[in-house]
């Protein structure tokens, strides 16, 4: 035995498919307490983002909202549930295991589910949900193919019910102000787009370390991180892809890359790794308490390890990505992702008939100890007409995850008095799909060199209802003379 499943993917790569954890019983743990007014909630995949919801529920939302139920693979981590509601004053959530799903609906009647288990596994329980008849929730992405995106668009088509797709990125208030500037119409038709979104090696060299690796999984990054970006451009410019190119291929993380760093080469993970001293890429499983709780202490239950070599060979998933998007109005984007730089973020710029939109956000440049250089975190936003004086914009910001958007998005989740959002950040399956079905065509490219055309991976895909954009096609003021320099 190679300890692989028959599909060639590792054990320890996989957490689980829905049926998994058939042989391990659930903890025992008490219902929560009976209420008729508030939602009741269920979480499916309770690891580290199923935590943001959890603390939603029993938090700021509590008013309105109940956790009533959990449902894992992994014991461990289910019994993790049960105590942090303790701490946090609730009632343990009623534990389940994967297996136990259609019981669990059965018992439990929820409102809503929330999906947050690894990518692949959306999909199975997307489906199941909107079959039996309640509102779902899914982390993005979506999901990871096109086979899995045309189950679900075939299920909404014939359950006539919708799915929510959590696209946080939308919500961060100076994301929120781009768009904005964009509907203002100052910098024109939009006719390209630039966007480079940089990973460094401390968050990003942990997507080599998880089940994020293996692209049966993940979806590579092109799904798995590009999803919200892909989702973020068909937002801003309200529109639509049709045609995708890209190349992608991983040059960093590899057995060749440890060893001209001076190691041996890969070895299976960090905690046992007898070149740790050597590595600045070790990962100390043991050292966080909260990390340790949930995936050291319940590697007992699933084989999983979360601190899994990032040089090693098994690795499926790209590290250096470029893509090129035709939409449907016109505009064509060119992106790039890369997972090896000193700081994380994005340069992002729109260039329009009558001037050019450029973003920049940089975050976690003081891990790589460049915040002591003249580089530091920032947020810019300028407006560069065509001829004339650029424009700053002062960076709309807030507080909480991911730029303050999580915030925003979880009130208008659980909150029924939240207020009606004229940006529509709220995204449905088509939002979910549009996103997903970039990456996919990438992943193909990567393999084909051939373009794809997204009519040629799913059928049904209609545009979400996005922001209205402003008309161009009317006459405009020519441009004011070039100066003489
Ligand atoms: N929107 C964001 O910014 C954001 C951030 C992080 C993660 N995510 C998404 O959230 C999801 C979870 O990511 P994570 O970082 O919490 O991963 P994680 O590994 O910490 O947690 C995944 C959990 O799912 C469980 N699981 C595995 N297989 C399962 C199955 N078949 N059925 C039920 N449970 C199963 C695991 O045991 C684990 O508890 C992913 O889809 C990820 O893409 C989104």
């Amino acid at each position: 035995m190679d300890g692989s499943d028959g599909t060639g993917l590792m054990r320890r790569d996989v957490l689980g498919g829905i049926a998994a954890g058939t042989a391990v019983a659930a903890g025992a743990m008490p219902a929560a307490a009976a209420t008729t007014k508030r939602k009741r909630y269920v979480s499916v995949g309770v690891g580290s983002r199923n935590r943001m919801y959890q603390q939603a529920i029993w938090g700021p939302h509590k008013e309105h909202a109940d956790l009533v139920a959990a449902v894992d693979v992994n014991p461990g981590r289910l019994a993790l549930v049960g105590k942090l509601a303790a701490a946090n004053g609730a009632a343990a959530p009623k534990a389940y295991l994967a297996s136990e799903f259609d019981k669990m609906i059965r018992e439990q009647k929820p409102d809503v589910i929330i999906v947050t288990p690894p990518d692949a596994f959306h999909d199975e329980y997307l489906v199941r949900t909107l079959e039996a008849g309640c509102d779902v929730l899914t982390e993005k992405p979506m999901t990871t193919t096109a086979e899995k995106a045309q189950r679900i668009l075939d299920t909404v088509k014939r359950t006539g019910r919708h799915i929510r797709v959590t696209h946080n990125y939308r919500y961060a208030p100076y994301r929120s102000q781009v768009k904005e500037l964009l509907m203002t119409g100052e910098i024109g038709d939009i006719l390209s787009v630039d966007f480079h979104w940089l990973l460094n090696t401390s968050h990003g060299a942990d997507y080599f370390r998880r089940w994020h690796a293996t692209k049966a999984i993940s979806g590579g990054l092109m799904i798995h991180k590009a999803s919200h970006h892909f989702d973020l451009v068909n937002w801003w410019l309200s529109d639509m892809p049709v045609e995708v190119q890209a190349v992608g291929k991983r040059d960093f993380y590899t057995p060749e890359m440890a060893r001209r760093f001076g190691l041996t080469g890969a070895h299976e993970r960090c905690h046992t790794c007898p070149e740790a001293a050597k590595c600045t890429f070790f990962f100390d499983l043991a050292a966080d308490p909260d990390l340790k709780a949930m995936y050291l202490d319940a590697e007992r239950y699933d084989g999983y390890f979360r601190d899994q070599c990032v040089w090693r060979p098994s690795i499926t998933i790209e590290d250096t990505m470029n893509v090129i998007v035709k939409y449907q109005g016109g505009t064509t984007l060119s992106y790039s992702l890369n997972a090896i730089n000193a700081w994380e973020g994005y340069t992002i710029a729109f260039n329009g008939t009558k001037g050019r939109l450029e973003h920049v956000v940089i975050e976690q440049a003081g891990i790589s100890g460049l915040n002591g250089s003249s580089m530091g975190d920032a947020i810019q936003t300028r407006i560069i007409p065509m001829r004339g004086d650029p424009r700053d914009i002062p960076p709309a910001t807030g507080a909480g995850g991911h730029g303050g958007g999580d915030a925003v998005m979880l009130a208008e989740i659980f909150d029924p008095n939240a207020p009606a959002d004229p940006l529509l950040r709220r995204a449905d399956e088509r939002g979910g799909a549009a996103a997903v079905v970039i990456g996919v065509a990438a992943n193909r490219c990567f393999q084909t060199g051939q373009p794809v055309k997204i009519a040629d991976l799913v059928t049904g895909l209609t545009p979400p209802v996005y922001p209205k954009m402003p008309d161009h096609t009317g006459p405009v003021p020519m441009p004011r003379p070039l100066k003489k320099v």
